[in-house]
């Protein structure tokens, strides 16, 4: 791959067979022609040059357009030029695939807007920043993975289908099964036989926290890492209907162990991406955020601000005219109080812990103040809410309390209430969102372009 040779493992004088699509093609009138191949294991294309005693030349090459899949067969040396340090005389070049109605290709060599990409989701890919996008959200899901297997979390696999809202809150996708299915079955009158198959109503989960903490309080560390549904009618640059979300759970520990951890899992992975990605970083800081490589080395070595939710209203209050609505004790912190926490007054991520209970789910554990709760929600500039995570009521009594003041049916929770019943302990874990830390780490603002086909209202593109 083209890869390869710019990390230096293939010599040059040597030999090579260099499959990719032509990125660019200029014709020079000397009778010989540059074209630049991009096969999207790097972020970088690969200068070739081939001139007209190759065969095809005058037949075919002369017509290479952007987009085309070549074979190019030839020398790797030294470039002359100063533009790039690799270049490749060809000998033989194979057309394999060609640009139909090249005028036509949505994909031309000119910069695309990401709106206009959006709406062309099957060939974005072939582009510079969608390569870097995938690659960089591979290495941080790779290392995200290599820190939990590293520290004795073990991967547990969380129910896609379920019948309880984890978060007792917000809409969610019910699940159907349809009589039958085949290319026409919208079309026809389709029975639900959901009812049948589960003997009750389904639905796509929005968290696997409930019955992931039934693990936490068994094998004491484990980890759940897969897409989540949810769905959100706000059409915004931080919501997908299908997001992906690490939730992270562990026996024995309380709000501030896993405050400490969620730091440790954050600044480890940022800084393997900075290292192990930095073809990638280096593209984005030139075209899309020019501190990129400041901030993220500061996300590695500060420590993050943490403040109780009592203090952040404190705060608020003395720039009470900043805001739409009167501050006041027991509001939620919205997205406006956030941009002027990241962007006016700390500049950096802040931790917000222990918020009032009636802003919290169910599970969250009660404090002694019997007013909030012990939860904690992490804030980046820019994106907002990346973590959201709590100690989890473990006390069977509190529990049932706060099921009924939320107006849950107990009985629904017989199974999270076992875990309470026998052998109970203090526990306590968080949810990532993916799409959002990778808006952070790239420096790009929309998580629809972070997540190949994004899922949003009136969007189920593919
Ligand atoms: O804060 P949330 O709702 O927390 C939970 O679901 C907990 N059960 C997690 C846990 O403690 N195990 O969601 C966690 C994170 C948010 O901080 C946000 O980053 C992301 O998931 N998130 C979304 N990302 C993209 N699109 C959406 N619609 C999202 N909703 C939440
Ligand atoms: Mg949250």
């Amino acid at each position: 791959s083209i890869k390869k040779i710019f990390d230096e493992k293939i010599k040059v004088n040597t030999e090579v067979n260099i499959y990719g699509w032509v990125k660019n093609k200029r014709n020079s009138k000397m009778g010989f022609s540059f074209i630049d191949v991009y096969d999207g294991s790097c972020v970088k294309s690969l200068q070739v040059i081939v001139d007209s005693s190759v065969k095809n030349y005058f037949k075919e090459l002369l017509f290479l357009t952007t987009g085309c899949s070549i074979l190019v067969h030839g020398i790797l040396v030294y470039s002359k030029g100063t533009k790039q340090k690799y270049e490749v005389q060809a000998n033989k070049i194979k057309v394999i695939g060609w640009i139909k109605n090249s005028n036509k290709y949505p994909i031309s060599s000119k910069k695309h807007t990401l709106e206009y990409l959006r709406e062309v989701s099957h060939l974005r890919p072939r582009t510079n920043i969608f390569g870097v996008i995938i690659r960089i959200r591979n290495c941080f899901a790779h290392y995200l993975r290599n820190f939990l297997y590293l520290n004795d979390f073990a991967w547990v696999p969380t129910p896609i289908i379920t019948e309880l809202n984890a978060e007792g809150a917000g809409n969610m996708f019910y699940v159907s099964t349809l009589n039958s299915v085949n290319s026409s079955y919208y079309k026809k009158n389709v029975t639900d036989n959901t009812k049948n198959f589960f003997g009750k109503k389904t639905f796509l989960t929005v968290s696997g926290q409930l019955t992931l903490e039934t693990y936490a309080c068994a094998v004491s560390k484990v980890y759940t890492f897969g897409p989540t549904f949810r769905a959100e009618s706000s059409n915004t640059t931080r919501h997908l209907s299908e997001f992906w979300m690490c939730e992270i759970e562990q026996a024995f520990s309380s709000l501030e162990d896993i405050i400490l951890l969620a730091q440790n899992i954050l600044k480890y992975t940022v800084k393997k991406v900075l290292d192990s990605c930095f073809l990638d970083i280096e593209f984005l800081e030139k075209n899309i955020d020019n501190t990129i490589i400041k901030r993220l080395s500061n996300f590695i070595e500060n420590k993050f601000i943490e403040i109780e939710y009592d203090e952040a209203i404190r705060i608020l209050k003395k720039f009470n005219n900043h805001f739409k609505e009167p501050v006041i004790w027991g509001m939620d912190i919205s997205t406006e109080h956030e941009r002027f926490f990241l962007e006016i007054y700390f500049l950096q991520p802040i931790i917000i812990k222990n918020y009032p209970k009636e802003l919290k789910a169910f599970y969250m554990r009660l404090n002694k103040d019997e007013k909030t709760v012990a939860a904690m929600d992490i804030l980046v500039p820019k994106m907002g809410e990346i973590i959201g995570g709590s100690q989890r009521e473990e006390r069977l009594k509190q529990l049932d309390q706060r099921l009924l003041e939320c107006q849950l049916n107990i009985k629904d929770y017989w199974w999270y209430r076992d875990i309470r019943k026998y052998g109970t302990v203090p526990h306590s874990g968080f949810g990532l969102g993916f799409e959002r830390f990778l808006c952070y780490i790239t420096g790009l603002n929309n998580v629809k372009d972070m997540i190949p086909f994004p899922r949003t209202v009136n969007n189920s593109n593919f």
